[in-house]
């Protein structure tokens, strides 16, 4: 019987963590815009309406490969903005009605190309820990791209492949001449 009960007990400990009731979404897993323009991170995680908002942690980050630097954080239910890395430093505005509602949306505005990577947000509450990860492609406004030279090596490539089967053709075609008066 205390074997049965024990087994019961281990069976609710293992279910609770693994279930993972708590998760936090992206409504949208890439994102492309041009430098200069705005682009709104989202991302969703589980409401619990008998959950204080003291006990919401959020960490979202922005990783470009070598570094990792913060883009937004909460603690406790408190944005604090002395964690942002200074690149980011007032281009990113945060909806604090979504976020009462399970929503993190954060604009992001004056895009660079090197905003460009990895998007990460933790959010620690009470219920459990999860995270949701997306990517954004920055791309160098029009104006400031390089004119798009021709690239000749394919061309040339193909140009010099052509030019061997129309010689192949010649060929043949002078080789059946010659049989044909022979
Ligand atoms: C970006 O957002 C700011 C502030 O919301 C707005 O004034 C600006 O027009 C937006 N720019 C673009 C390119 O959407
Ligand atoms: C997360 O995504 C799953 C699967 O699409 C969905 O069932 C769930 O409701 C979502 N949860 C939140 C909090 O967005
Ligand atoms: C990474 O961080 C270092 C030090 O802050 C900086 O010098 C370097 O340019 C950064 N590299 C990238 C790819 O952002």
């Amino acid at each position: 019987m205390e074997k049965m009960i024990c087994r019961i007990l281990l069976l609710l400990i293992l279910t609770s963590c693994v279930s993972g009731s708590f998760v936090v979404n992206v409504t949208q897993t890439s994102y492309q815009a041009e430098e200069n323009h705005n682009i709104t991170l989202e991302w969703t995680f589980t409401t619990n309406p008998d959950r204080s908002i003291k006990t919401l942690n959020i960490l979202c980050g922005h990783n470009t490969g070598q570094n990792t630097s913060v883009l937004y954080r909460v603690h406790e239910g408190v944005e604090v903005s002395e964690s942002q890395d200074a690149k980011f430093s007032g281009r990113v505005q945060s909806d604090k009605d979504a976020l009462r509602e399970g929503r993190i949306r954060l604009q992001v505005s004056r895009l660079r190309t090197d905003d460009s990577g990895l998007y990460l947000c933790e959010v620690n509450t009470d219920d459990g820990f999860s995270v949701g990860r997306c990517t954004a492609s920055i791309t160098a406004a029009d104006d400031q791209l390089q004119p798009q030279r021709p690239t000749t090596k394919p061309p040339a490539e193909s140009g010099g492949m052509t030019g061997f089967y129309i010689l192949m053709g010649v060929f043949s075609v002078i080789q059946v001449i010659v049989e044909s008066r022979a």
